[in-house]
């Protein structure tokens, strides 16, 4: 599996890469809306000085295919070409995706609800989906048989694609995501403190941490 970060935080970004096994960062303009001020490219360009050979994922705001090329050809021009492009499943979106393979580009497909969206990424060929669980849920849409079924159908029938399940607002959905087949996941910091720190776990280290230094004194 893979394990990624969602967050365009620099110290958050660091903490998290000296401490886990980070694989990549995925980031979205809200995301990066949250540690304004920045100049955007040189933002994106310390990003990518972090992930060094790790993937990162820049999402295409454009809503019109004209707009993502120019977005993804000015991307590649200050990033690089092994940037992996995110780009919504929308009509335009399938297009450009397609577009952005023939160029030999990388592509997440983004902002993924329903089966179908994730089936055309698949045959459009997407190197990555990203299936939004929580926004998911709160939907009633259920992510946990979506990413069941989109990644049966990727066995099946040989597709290079990878299940990148993002959204997440609790531990419980990252745990789901990936037992049902995601390949790989992205968490924002918080919530992989959240995940990490627990009273249950602290409290039987520190108890073992205590009854160790009874024991070397011998008493
Ligand atoms: C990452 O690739 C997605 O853009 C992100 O996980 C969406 O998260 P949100 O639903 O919290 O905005």
């Amino acid at each position: 599996m893979e394990f990624m970060l969602d967050s365009a935080n620099l110290k958050d970004l660091e903490h998290g890469m000296k401490y886990y096994p980070v694989d990549g960062v995925t980031t979205n303009p809200s995301i990066l809306k949250a540690d304004l001020p920045f100049d955007y490219f040189e933002q994106l360009k310390a990003i990518k000085a972090l992930c060094g050979a790790r993937t990162m994922h820049v999402q295409l705001a454009a809503e019109d295919f004209d707009g993502m090329m120019a977005e993804a050809e000015e991307i590649w021009q200050q990033l690089g070409k092994d940037v992996y492009l995110k780009i919504p499943v929308t009509e335009e979106g399938v297009r450009a995706i397609k577009e952005v393979k023939s160029r030999g580009g990388y592509v997440t497909a983004t902002a993924i609800y329903y089966p179908f969206q994730g089936i055309m990424a698949i045959h459009a060929g997407a190197d990555y989906l990203a299936p939004y669980c929580n926004r998911m849920e709160n939907n009633d849409i259920d992510f946990v048989t979506i990413i069941e079924q989109l990644r049966d159908l990727i066995d099946r029938d040989g597709y290079k694609a990878k299940i990148l399940a993002a959204s997440f607002k609790n531990v419980r959905q990252v745990t789901a995501a990936i037992y049902a087949g995601a390949h790989c996941v992205t968490i924002q910091p918080a919530l992989l403190k959240t995940a990490m720190h627990s009273a249950l776990v602290s409290d039987a280290v520190a108890a073992f941490s205590k009854d160790y230094k009874t024991v070397r004194q011998g008493k």
